[in-house]
């Protein structure tokens, strides 16, 4: 068996297109922490049985598989998508990354846990927070009367002070807190008594129903400026030599447990006198506390955390409201006296995934009224509104989680993930009908009673570093950074500088003071890593696994970008590593409706480059022309739309810039030399890459008509200067 032969397109494409769709009820292990840019589990599932399964991968892929003594790798194991898929079929896996967060978080998911014990643990610790600060998390139901009622989520508006008249003024986008597509009406704010109107026609608003004043969807504040309501004055924001900014709590969405059944809808309010007093109170309470998890690094700039200093941001700590920082602090406090060492590392992982929902950069979504976690996007956003989740959480009658971004959410999803290693399972989709398939047999882990044990080797190091036993590996499976689409260290030093306080003691890897390297594999404009530093890495990375792979084993990679360059370095680190590229295979590998793919003509789709020393290339995929690679391609959209997946001209375009890169390794293998300067291989490969062609435009070219005529006509030909002077064949 091998990839090239037996990987099956339609199939992967369709687990993975349904699996990103809701990761966690494929892959509940994901659920441990949050990483960025994981790729499906189904596709190194896919990609592990068709190099050392045995018969058709529509088989295997829903039976146990055990693969004693293979040896797997993963350079770039990030949150550990390919190497827990591998632990799980039996390999023994070694990983790398320079982020102390990945090994951390990787060791989470592999190492046992006594699930019941944590629940218990857990709960206790909830049972605490309750007490000591749950009083922070009710309200009254203004409604029905009841008092102390949970409070679902806090929502606060940025506010300045106006130049002209010198009175607060609230940054408004927009007045409308919630659309009826989950709640009875359509909410609206009032512009001047802040008062929440239900109203049934946005068209129409109408009129406060308590100050009479007109109500309206457009807010004041645009584009960095915002006019006086009072004055007539135009002020700009963001102001960051006044430092972080200031929020005014203006609704709350509340839950009414005992209203359920006889309520339609949601419960909004606008906070009353005794909100606020709770909001004084943990000021005060914040002033006279000593707050030792509480992490005092200053926010380095980088080029996604420039946006927070532009917001005049300076310390992680001012990204939390005061409340929260009481919470967490509480929080850490009670983690860090846990007895059981294998519990307090949970907890603390709980907590640093926790931070995403408990900070002042959530924002609030309109229309599923829930609060979208920080990293809903791989950046910083800074909105205009923010939503403070309720810490504790809440759990209703029957035991379900109410809302998002509390403690009792993240347990839940924890728990399910380590039960999930004892019995994983995939699902099998037949007509509309999905059935969970458990796999007995397979399990994640390194022990078990009665079964043979499993290596893991988990290293934080940078890649380019670490040496391996030459031939000591079957396979690397990996993903490696996308050049400069998440900026790794920066994003995860916002969990970090938390996780440090607890974990500090615990590993050397968290004794520096930020999670970030110059090594790290990223072009990044503020520390001056250009393409050359990514190339260089990445062939360092590749040479170095290609020393430790067995002859004829595979390295096999999933990568995409919408631009042609990094695909270059790509490209390079093969030919330096002495491997040839045997197939580039698609697979959807993101979800088209994520936010920070949605609109934004991305790709989803992911070419698999599949290197060895040696070896046969798969069958179809020689191109000697751009009319092959239009024939080549129309055959691969076939195989996705029999997954259910029509791709965009995003997804044509990287999966043309994959193929284009295949047939550049294949032209210049014979004679390339690693030794020249990486500007000089770098630009020889570009050249080698475009040479069907007279440069991108005529790629963007394909892709244009491929989209514009039907999927199943992928080049009309005559449109084409076709190059068939050009007779390699790969
Ligand atoms: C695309 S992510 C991997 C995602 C991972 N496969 C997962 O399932 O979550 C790429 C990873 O490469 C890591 N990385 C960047 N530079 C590195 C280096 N020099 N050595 C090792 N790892 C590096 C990043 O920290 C990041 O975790």
């Amino acid at each position: 068996m091998s990839i090239e032969n037996d990987f099956d397109v339609s199939l992967v494409a369709s687990l993975a297109l349904k699996e990103k769709q809701i990761q966690q009820n494929y892959r509940p292990i994901i659920a441990v922490h949050k990483w960025f840019a994981r790729r499906p589990g189904t596709l190194f599932r896919g990609l592990l049985l068709s190099e050392f399964g045995d018969g058709p991968l529509k088989d295997s892929y829903f039976e146990a598989n055990d693969f004693p003594g293979r040896v797997v790798a993963d350079p770039f194991m990030g949150g550990g998508t390919p190497l827990v898929e591998a632990n799980r079929v039996g390999c023994d896996v070694m990983g790398f990354d320079i982020n102390p967060m990945a090994a951390w978080i990787v060791r989470e998911e592999i190492e046992h846990l006594d699930v019941d014990a944590y629940r218990v643990v857990a709960s206790r610790m909830v049972a605490t927070l309750e007490s000591e600060v749950g009083g922070l998390y009710r309200t009254k139901c203004p409604r029905y009367g009841d008092a102390d009622v949970p409070v679902k989520y806090f929502l606060w508006v940025k506010s300045i002070d106006c130049i002209g008249c010198d009175h607060p003024i609230d940054l408004f986008p927009g007045y409308l807190l919630a659309t009826d597509s989950r709640h009875a009406a359509n909410v609206l704010v009032c512009p001047d008594c802040g008062e929440l109107n239900e109203v049934a026609d946005l068209k129409n608003p109408g009129h406060c129903a308590a100050c009479h004043a007109e109500l309206a969807i457009d807010g004041p504040a645009k584009r960095g400026r915002c006019l006086c309501r009072r004055c007539g004055e135009v002020n700009l924001y963001p102001q960051p030599e006044l430092g972080r900014p200031r929020h005014r709590l203006f609704a709350i969405e509340y839950y009414n447990p005992r209203q359920r059944g006889h309520h339609d809808g949601r419960f909004f309010k606008k906070p009353d006198e005794k909100d606020l007093e709770r909001i004084a109170w943990a000021a005060d309470r914040l002033r006279e506390s000593t707050l030792n998890f509480v992490p005092d690094q200053e926010i380095l700039p980088g080029d996604e955390t420039n946006r927070l200093h532009r917001w005049g941001y300076r310390f992680y700590r001012e990204l939390f409201s005061d409340r929260q920082l009481i919470g967490l602090n509480l929080s850490c406090r009670l983690i860090a006296t846990t007895p059981d060492e294998r519990i307090r590392r949970a907890l603390a992982t709980n907590l640093s995934d926790l931070l995403r929902y408990q900070n002042m950069l959530c924002r609030y979504d309109t229309t599923s009224l829930k609060s979208l976690d920080i990293f809903s996007v791989h950046g910083f956003p800074v909105g205009l509104v923010q939503c403070e989740s309720n810490l504790i959480g809440i759990v209703n009658g029957k035991g379900v989680n109410v809302g998002s971004g509390g403690w009792t959410n993240v347990v839940e999803k924890y728990a399910k993930a380590k039960r999930y290693c004892n019995a994983p399972f995939e699902v099998r989709t037949q007509g509309r009908r999905k059935t969970r398939v458990t796999i007995p047999g397979e399990w994640i882990g390194e022990r078990r009673t009665g079964a043979r044990p499993r290596s893991v080797t988990l290293r934080c190091a940078s890649s380019t570093a670490i040496e391996l036993a030459p031939a000591s590996l079957d396979a690397v499976f990996t993903d490696p950074p996308y050049y400069g689409n998440v900026q790794y260290g920066e994003l995860m030093d916002f969990c970090y500088v938390w996780l440090r306080g607890l974990a500090g003691a615990e590993s050397d890897d968290f004794k520096r003071p930020s999670s970030r390297s110059p090594d790290e594999l990223t072009g990044n404009a503020t520390e001056s890593r250009g393409i050359e530093h990514f190339t260089d890495g990445l062939s360092s990375v590749y040479q170095a696994m290609a020393r430790a792979l067995k002859p004829g084993s595979p390295l096999a990679f999933t990568f995409h970008h919408n631009r042609f360059e990094p695909y270059h370095a790509v490209g390079v680190a093969i030919l330096d590593a002495g491997l040839a590229c045997l197939a580039t295979l698609p697979c959807p590998a993101e979800m088209g409706g994520s936010i920070h793919i949605h609109g934004t003509g991305s790709s989803i789709v992911d070419t698999i480059f599949v290197c060895r020393d040696h070896g046969e290339p798969r069958r179809g995929q020689a191109f000697a022309s751009l009319a092959q690679l239009a024939e080549l391609m129309e055959g691969e959209v076939a195989l996705l739309r029999v997954a259910g997946m029509t791709p965009t001209a995003g997804d044509l375009r990287c999966m043309v810039y994959g193929h284009l890169a295949r047939r550049a390794i294949h032209i210049l293998r014979p004679n390339w030399n690693p030794s020249k300067p990486t500007s000089s291989r770098l630009a020889r490969f570009a050249e080698a890459a475009l040479e069907l062609g007279d440069g991108l435009g005529l790629i963007e070219c394909l892709i244009a008509n491929t989209t514009a005529k039907s999927a199943n006509r992928l080049l009309q030909l005559p449109l084409f200067p076709l190059d068939d002077h050009d007779a390699v064949s790969i």
